[in-house]
């Protein structure tokens, strides 16, 4: 990475609501698209982007914007989910709230695994993701944020040199990711995440969504910490120079 020790200040927007927040971030978004029909988005899930989908998909709605031509990376996806609980996969997730409500060819979307893939902790080797969106580059990186910081699945302890690659869950995650399974026991143990490396090297712009009071804690090491501290994977953001962080009030560390 370049500038590796340069650090720049994130902007910060923080809104009233979840849906003003959602819609400011919906709207950047359409403008990229329509000055640049084959942009390239990167892709969260969870909660929080839902907002921003719905946003584009009433914009796809009113013929305000087209998907055509738009290529998507996923961030991340689980590893040997159960297959009762394969509408909790990632590429589900984005079938669901997107894809399958816009015009974007499927063949453009992407995910770094598929989440039945059986668990082969010998499997090393994730670059083929890397070189493609190395190739393409993402004009606009959309991320959520754990409470324990982490972004994508890159969770506390990951290196600044880490790209798309296996790994565990923490507890903390396997437990925020619970509400969606019968038994905390059911939550997928694995994912294949694109690295910290992959996200600020590859992203142009990137804007990090931050909702409710369970992400203020989070948010405050992004704004207390003046380097990379690796017990919190979002201050790598503070190495990228094109950052938003857009929160509502309860998340708003200032
Ligand atoms: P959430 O997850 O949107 O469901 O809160 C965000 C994350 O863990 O990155």
């Amino acid at each position: 990475m370049n500038n590796e020790n340069k650090i720049y200040k994130p902007n910060f927007k923080c809104f009233e609501s979840y849906q003003q927040a959602s819609d400011f971030v919906g709207k950047i978004i359409v403008d990229l698209v329509n000055q640049k029909p084959n942009a390239v988005l990167g892709l969260a899930t969870g909660d929080t982007p839902l907002g921003v989908y719905s946003f584009l998909v009433k914009a796809y709605e009113k013929k305000e914007v087209s998907f055509k031509n738009v290529k998507t990376f996923n961030l991340d996806e689980y590893v040997e989910l159960k297959s009762i609980y394969k509408d909790q996969s990632y590429a589900f997730f984005m079938s669901h709230n997107l894809f399958s409500k816009v015009d974007i060819n499927l063949k453009n979307t992407f995910f770094p695994n598929k989440s039945e893939d059986k668990l082969d902790l010998n499997k090393k080797d994730y670059s083929e993701y890397d070189k493609e969106i190395e190739k393409t580059k993402l004009d606009f990186q959309i991320l959520g944020i754990g409470q324990n910081g982490h972004i994508g699945f890159n969770e506390p302890g990951t290196s600044l040199e880490s790209k798309t690659r296996l790994v565990p869950l923490t507890d903390s995650t396997i437990k925020a990711n619970s509400r969606f399974f019968a038994s905390e026991n059911d939550v997928p143990k694995y994912a294949v995440t694109m690295g910290i490396q992959t996200i600020l090297a590859n992203s142009k712009q990137i804007v990090l969504l931050a909702f409710g009071k369970n992400k203020k804690e989070a948010l405050k090491a992004l704004v207390n910490n003046k380097s990379f501290n690796k017990d919190w994977p979002c201050t790598a953001l503070l190495l990228h120079p094109n950052v938003t962080i857009v929160c509502d009030k309860e998340a708003n560390p200032l």
